[in-house]
């Protein structure tokens, strides 16, 4: 049984704006919290990045880890991605795939994260010439440590690049078929203006044949359409970001009342410039409209927090209360690929440190 994290006393969760900041964390860090937007190449820190590339005799263009955190400053999505790819090229060797990956789990498992489903970019390693089993091999003992020695749940989830072609992608999921059993589902991320979903359409039905659950990043930076095109030829039962939906009020109501639920991540829409200022953050009216809206942390270590600094960062600038900051959490178990018995568990441990009858 895993200990609860931070303290959980004198809690309710009255419709009251929150002024106590600190309590506000404590009451944040104490709830039980499913990730559902996390790339594993966005947790690595500068101080791993370095001594990865020191163990693997690589040169990086940064002096020290003051200068990477410094190099930190995005305008947006392409500007990110760019020193996202770079700085992955210090993973050569399964340990250092299992490096990256529990130092990730360890700081979930502090910040009370009891299930995650974890994005990788195999292109990104496999177009170096690192071999799929050295990447998958390196995650998934990581995952398999995390379930037995923190009590955390977790999926793996292979997306593919969308700035790359489609025969790339089908070459990719050919590569993970022996893997199968390891991974939950397939997503897609990088570049989306003008690479829509409807250009991965037959990678993505052959990988639905498979079985795999299918994800798609849609509506960051592209528009609605790209949202709309993702439900239709991807057939996804999950939207990642999904910010530029509620441009299209029909799109809206179909989320709605599909429960097709929204993976926000707002750190990383700060500083990739998709929203301009935090107290403009469209959770709220997300949530407002009935969108199945959770938070996440997206990049951590390179858009400043991981997912409890992303709570707290809306729960401050929208003035959040204790009945959404719970709302939230239980969203967050609800859009999990977890079994209905699990989210069932799960949203009960959430009631009992929210003191919920
Ligand atoms: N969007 C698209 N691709 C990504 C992201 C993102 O936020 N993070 C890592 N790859
Ligand atoms: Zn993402």
């Amino acid at each position: 049984m895993i200990a609860a994290h931070g303290a959980a006393s004198i809690i309710t969760t009255e419709r009251s704006t929150i002024t106590n900041m600190n309590n506000i964390m404590d009451f944040i860090t104490a709830l039980p919290k499913a990730e559902l937007h996390v790339h594993i190449e966005g947790t690595l820190e500068p101080e791993l990045m370095f001594a990865l590339a020191e163990r693997n005799g690589i040169r990086l263009p940064y002096a020290s880890v003051k200068e990477i955190r410094d190099a930190y400053h995005f305008s947006n999505l392409q500007d990110f991605l760019d020193i996202y790819y770079a700085g992955a090229g210090v993973l050569l060797q399964t340990q250092d795939f299992y490096d990256l990956t529990w130092a990730y789990l360890q700081q979930a498992f502090i910040q009370n994260v009891r299930h995650a489903e974890i994005f990788f970019d195999p292109q990104t390693h496999t177009a170096r010439g690192i071999p799929f089993a050295t990447v998958i091999d390196g995650i998934s003992q990581a995952l398999v440590d995390a379930k037995n020695k923190l009590g955390i749940s977790t999926r793996l989830i292979m997306c593919f690049l969308r700035h790359l072609d489609e025969t790339d992608a089908l070459k990719t999921l050919d590569m993970a078929m022996p893997y199968r059993d390891r991974i939950c589902g397939v997503g897609l991320d990088s570049s989306e203006c003008g690479n829509p979903p409807g250009k991965f359409r037959e990678v993505f039905r052959r990988a639905r044949i498979a079985g795999f659950s299918a994800v798609a990043h849609a509506g960051e930076e592209g528009p609605a359409a790209y949202v709309r095109e993702a439900l239709d030829e991807l057939q996804v039962m999950r939207i990642d970001h999904g910010n530029n939906a509620l441009d299209d009020t029909s799109l809206v109501t179909e989320l709605v009342k599909r429960r097709i639920p929204l993976t926000v991540c707002p750190l990383s829409n700060i500083k990739l410039g998709v929203v301009n200022d935090m107290s403009a953050h469209p959770l709220q009216h997300m949530l407002d409209l009935d969108l199945l809206a959770t938070v996440n942390s997206d990049d951590p270590a390179y858009f400043g927090g991981y997912i409890n600094e992303n709570y707290f960062a809306v729960a401050k600038a929208l003035s959040l209360d204790k009945a959404t900051l719970v709302q939230l959490t239980h969203n967050s178990f609800t859009a999990s690929l977890l079994d209905a018995e699990t989210k069932a568990a799960r949203i009960k441990e959430v009631n009992a440190v929210a003191e919920i009858e």
